[in-house]
């Protein structure tokens, strides 16, 4: 392990790695080791770039709180969330397509009724949302748990919601006897990814916009198929090309169909113009 040269040194690293228990680890090491000398010989930092780096990296570590991961955003922003969903879910073609989870979900959402209110009140277009859930051979799939989170009309998360007292907008619901689930809410906008740390430090220096297009998060958790995480984009969004996280893909990006002012879905009377938003989400059937 002596006199060790640019080129030497990866495989001497590598070798140290050999005595690993978990022949995973070592795999997972081995990898880390070979591709971050390889970037070092591609792109040859000088030591004030590696020295800004590292104080990125450290940085980043200390936004993270139990409330603000900035390690998870950065992997969203450099397409790394999308790309590990991708290699874990080859999905056949039929099912819903996976996107990003984002910061917003929260274990402490309410358990809602079918076509109940979800919007607590705040003011915005009305929004019917009407879901079936099904299986691959498109058999319903009963009793699911269905969660759906989305912002207000400026973009916020119930959280961030200037006076507003508990949640709003998400929502853990169930499929009914026939895997439909239904809820009332307000349309959500476009927002802005947090731009307040290194994240967004990375963002300017790119260029990149911080600006997700509109959504609506939905979750399906049901034993016996894969967990099915994926948000549904409206198709008339400005922004759907240049998601910040890559989260778009075209099966997500749907009719969030306008409607005159009058009766909605199940009764619900609005004297505002709404929209109407259905859509069948497909469970892949478990791995295992
Ligand atoms: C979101 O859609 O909630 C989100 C996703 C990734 C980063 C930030 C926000
Ligand atoms: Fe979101």
């Amino acid at each position: 392990m002596r006199d060790l040269t640019s080129e030497s040194i990866t495989d001497t690293v590598i070798a140290t790695l050999d005595g690993a228990k978990d022949r995973r680890t070592a795999e997972l090491l081995e990898a880390l080791v070979r591709h971050t000398h390889a970037y070092v010989r591609e792109v040859g930092p000088t030591e004030e770039e590696w020295a800004t780096g590292i104080d990125f990296l450290t940085r980043t570590g200390h936004l993270c709180t139990p409330t603000r991961q900035e390690f998870i955003l950065l992997s969203d922003v450099l397409g790394v969330t999308m790309l590990v969903d991708a290699v874990n879910h080859q999905r056949e073609s039929s099912a819903t397509e996976n996107s990003v989870l984002g910061p917003f979900f929260r274990e402490d959402r309410p358990e809602h009724s079918h076509s109940a209110d979800i919007s607590a009140g705040l003011a915005g277009t009305p929004l019917f949302f009407e879901g079936l859930v099904t299986d691959h051979e498109g058999e319903p799939v009963v009793g699911a748990p269905v969660d759906v989170w989305h912002s207000d009309t400026d973009g916020h998360y119930d959280v961030d919601v200037p006076g507003l007292q508990g949640t709003a907008m998400r929502a853990l619901l169930r499929s009914d006897g026939q895997g439909g689930f239904a809820f009332r809410s307000i349309r959500p906008a476009s927002y802005p990814i947090p731009g307040d740390g290194t994240v967004g430090e990375l963002m300017r220096a790119a260029d990149r916009s911080l600006m997700r297009p509109a959504h609506v998060h939905v979750v399906i958790d049901m034993p016996g198929f894969q967990r099915m995480t994926t948000t549904l984009f409206p198709s008339d969004d400005p922004y759907l090309e240049q998601d910040p996280v890559f989260g778009v893909k075209n099966s997500l990006v749907v009719d969030f169909a306008s409607h005159e002012a009058g009766t909605g879905p199940y009764g619900n009377r609005t004297d505002q113009s709404y929209t109407l938003l259905r859509h069948t989400f497909v469970l892949a059937p478990d791995q295992d």
